[in-house]
């Protein structure tokens, strides 16, 4: 019974993996006919969708995104992630205005929402007919983003910089630094292992 099992269990996860190799394969060339440029091996769990202007998409080599990620890029937006970064679950990258800069070996946690615009809130006309205030987003290499983060406009995240689940970040965060709160400030800096 329990071999029985075993070989259920391999053979369901053999068949997952071998659908999600398919549908990353079909996915990478859905988005380059639509204009995108997509490295190799790219993996895509579940559904995640590009809203927009695929041209202004740049996606690296060897990066994994999660089911239900919805990256939106404007015309006068601009997304790019870096080789190896990862994006997980129910993600928004939203450059819709203005540019979205993850680095290398990046990974971004579920539920974040990373934007690189605001809408103008200039007091004598409802926010939907004023315009947009541009401030891209740099992301370093190496950055952990922990789940639920919030990072708005115009911030720079250092590389190998940890942020705390939850946070919201509005200010740039130094290098190397773990970081988390709202508003997100650096608490410590990373250490080695034996120091
Ligand atoms: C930021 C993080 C890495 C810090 O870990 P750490 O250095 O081990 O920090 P500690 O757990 O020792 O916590 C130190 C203090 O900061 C507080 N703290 C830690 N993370 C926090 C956060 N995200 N928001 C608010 N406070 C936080 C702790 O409560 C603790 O406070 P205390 O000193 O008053 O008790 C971790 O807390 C975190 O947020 N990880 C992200 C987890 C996640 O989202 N995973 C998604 C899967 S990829």
């Amino acid at each position: 019974m329990r071999a029985i099992k075993t070989v259920l269990a391999v053979s369901r996860l053999a068949c997952q993996r071998s659908v999600c190799t398919f549908f990353s394969f079909w996915i990478r060339w859905k988005y380059i006919f639509s204009g995108a440029s997509v490295g190799s091996r790219l993996k895509v769990i579940g559904r995640c969708k590009i809203r927009g202007w695929c041209n202004n998409v740049r996606i690296g080599n060897y990066v994994d995104i999660h089911h239900n990620v919805c990256m939106i890029v404007g015309r006068k937006g601009y997304l790019q992630i870096g080789d190896r970064s990862s994006i997980s679950y129910n993600t928004v990258l939203n450059a819709g205005v203005g540019r979205i800069i993850i680095g290398e070996k990046t990974m971004i946690a579920g539920n974040c929402y990373i934007v690189s615009n605001d809408h103008d809130i200039y007091a004598t006309l409802s926010v939907r007919d004023c315009g947009h205030i541009i401030g891209d987003v740099y992301i370093g290499n190496n950055v952990w983003i922990g789940a639920n983060v919030v990072v708005t406009k115009g911030v720079h995240i250092g590389d190998g910089a940890v942020i705390g689940a939850g946070s919201v970040v509005t200010k740039d965060i130094p290098p190397m630094s773990i970081a988390f709160g709202i508003p997100c400030r650096g608490v410590s800096k990373r250490v080695l292992r034996n120091e």
